[in-house]
């Protein structure tokens, strides 16, 4: 089974580099045969490919039809990616009109579309004259617009790729470290924790939530007798820094209790240094580490642990 990995466009290296067999389609996207050796760290979004076609609309609707049948809800999204010369302008059409044009043929041939409840998404990757689709169940790429800032996304994204279930886990009480102006604080109260936020800085004025408790210090400052359920660390400071600040705080984190921590670098190339120098100093309290470019990062890792 082949899959097609997309990150950032600088990333590709790294990509790369993780994945032996992989082959570059364009900057920031590649292809890969087998996912099952590697724990994959920089790709953002892996699909399988579940047929290929040209990009004319009528090959990318004689694909769809190999792959769902004609008692299924579709809809599709396409997404074009490629090198300079290759993009909406020098193919005449873009991503929406592969969506409406592809769509209405399969209607025509009585297919039926579902835009908002649909059971199977269908997406198209058109990236450099090929067509990779990739068959999804349910309605794929919904995004709450409601959010504070760019960190808000690092944090839903995390709790997604690491699948941490609020419910499951009985998450209920958070200590959010470098919390300003809220970003990370807001998403884990819209998901019913109780969350201490800590950051000598302001949070954002919408933040008037009953979930959030502001503690206006810097955490060196800081101390309580709460146990908490989890901690979050997105301060911009050095990782060992950083890092050093979790070990400190251990005891007010319950037995398997999760850490989510971001790994702010000076660039990309010292990605596995900064890696490295976390897990050393975390590994004899903490295990289940992984790390993983997320979205919405840019020069940083974000970094899962829980406590022995
Ligand atoms: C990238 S911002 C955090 C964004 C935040 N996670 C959010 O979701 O909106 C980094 C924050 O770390 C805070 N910070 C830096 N050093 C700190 C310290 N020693 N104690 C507490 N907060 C600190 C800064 O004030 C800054 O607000």
């Amino acid at each position: 089974m082949d899959y097609i990995l997309i990150g950032g466009k600088s990333l590709t290296k790294q990509m790369i580099k993780e994945h032996s067999d992989g082959n570059i389609l364009a900057d920031g996207i590649i292809r890969v045969n087998n996912l099952s050796d590697t724990k994959d760290i920089f790709s953002h979004e892996v699909y399988k490919i579940d047929v290929e076609s040209n990009i004319d609309y009528l090959s990318i609707t004689n694909a769809i039809k190999k792959i769902i049948d004609s008692s299924c809800l579709f809809k599709i999204k396409c997404f074009i990616h490629g090198s300079n010369s290759f993009n909406k302008n020098s193919i005449g059409y873009n991503s929406r009109d592969i969506e409406v044009n592809a769509g209405k043929i399969l209607e025509n041939a009585g297919f039926k579309v579902n835009l908002e409840n649909p059971s199977v998404t269908i997406i198209v990757n058109v990236i450099n004259n090929k067509s990779y689709i990739t068959k999804i169940s349910g309605n794929y790429l919904v995004h709450e617009k409601n959010y504070i800032n760019r960190a808000g996304f690092k944090l839903i994204e995390a709790f997604d790729y690491f699948k941490i279930d609020v419910e499951g886990l009985h998450i209920k009480k958070a200590l959010d470290i470098g919390a300003a102006p809220g970003g990370f604080s807001y998403e884990m109260a819209k998901k019913g924790i109780f969350v201490d936020a800590i950051d000598p800085g302001l949070l954002d004025s919408k933040l008037i939530d009953v979930h959030i408790n502001h503690i206006k210090k810097r955490i060196e400052d800081f101390s309580t007798n709460t146990i908490y359920d989890i901690i979050t660390n997105d301060m911009n400071v050095f990782p060992l820094e950083s890092a050093k600040i979790i070990l400190k705080l251990k005891e007010n984190l319950r037995t398997r209790g999760i850490v989510i921590m971001t790994i702010k670098c000076i660039n990309k190339k010292s990605y596995s240094y900064y890696m490295k120098q976390a897990l050393m100093e975390l590994k004899d309290s903490f295990e289940g580490f992984e790390f993983k470019h997320l979205p919405h990062n840019r020069a940083e890792l974000t970094m899962l642990c829980i406590k022995k």
